[in-house]
């Protein structure tokens, strides 16, 4: 269970697209759900982008705001989340995103208990993806990057994409000062290569997702799913995707964590006097 926080960059290289093909492939054991939050000071898309919508604005983080002013953060949370699942199973949830960007202003103060809710509820076993837009790592938004188990940089492998990866990372790097396991999500639309881009970022590339205007227009804008959507090639590549993201979580953890007890040493507990 874990925080996953997703960056993007200059020039939108598709963030938020790369954040919700993970939510559908997710991996869920029994009982277990996924929630993304759509947490971009500039705006979201999710509502009128995959939601198409539909909700209007009844739904998101912009609710959110209020409800922190008046401490009630916590429940107000579960109020927000929309069930993006076809069988309604609500396992893989959206807390939409601001729609107007003006909002993100009241949202300063609430950036830090929201931080501190995510990393809370992965105990009822909740995995959370945060998408943190454009800019999402500076300013007072950072704390969800700094608390995050996991954070990736959606990138594309073009020059102009590289160029935005690499300014975003080093911002990263300031407001993680070194804590925290980082990976580069890469878009394949460019020439570069998958060692080409790790050695030019100096970071590892946790996975490539394929060029796919098509699919990704289905998560980025609830376009009608082109034949076989599912099982393509994008939501193939967001599937082990998903795997490796949680292994760079599982690296994390392991780092974490205290080191196994060391061999007893003599005139230590059995042979204490
Ligand atoms: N793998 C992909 N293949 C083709 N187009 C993509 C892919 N991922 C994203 N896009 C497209 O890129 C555009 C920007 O995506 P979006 O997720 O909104 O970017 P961001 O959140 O980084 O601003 C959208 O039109 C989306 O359909
Ligand atoms: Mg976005």
């Amino acid at each position: 269970m874990a925080v996953v926080a997703i960056a993007g960059g200059l020039g939108a290289p598709g963030a938020t697209t790369v954040a919700m093909a993970l939510l559908m492939t997710w991996p869920l054991p029994e009982g277990h759900r996924v929630v993304l939050a759509e947490a971009d000071p500039d705006g979201g898309a999710i509502l009128p982008g995959a939601l198409q919508g539909t909700l209007g604005n009844t739904h998101g983080l912009r609710h959110l705001a209020v409800a922190g002013r008046q401490g009630q953060l916590g429940e107000a949370f579960w109020r927000q989340l929309v069930d993006v699942t076809d069988a309604g199973s609500r396992d893989r949830l959206v807390l939409p995103g601001l729609y107007d960007p003006a909002h993100a202003s009241a949202m300063e103060p609430v950036w830090k208990p929201l931080a501190g809710l995510f990393s809370g509820i992965e105990e009822h076993g909740h995995d959370v993806l945060v998408d943190l837009g454009r800019r999402g790592a500076v300013g007072s938004s950072a704390v969800l990057a700094q608390r995050a188990d996991a954070v990736v940089v959606v990138a594309r492998n073009t020059l102009r994409g590289l160029q935005s990866a690499d300014l975003r990372l080093k911002a990263l790097r300031e407001v993680l000062g070194g804590a925290g396991e980082v990976g580069v999500l890469l878009v394949d639309e460019g020439p570069y290569s998958k060692d080409e881009v790790r050695k030019r970022l100096e970071v590892p590339v946790t996975a490539v997702l394929p060029w796919r205007p098509k699919d990704a227009k289905v998560l980025s804008d609830g376009a009608e799913p082109p034949r076989r959507f599912e099982s393509g090639e994008l939501m193939r590549a967001a599937r082990s995707a998903a795997v490796r993201v949680q292994e760079l979580v599982a690296i994390r953890r392991s780092r974490l964590a205290p080191p196994p007890p060391g061999p007893v040493a003599a005139g230590g507990v059995n042979g204490a006097r």
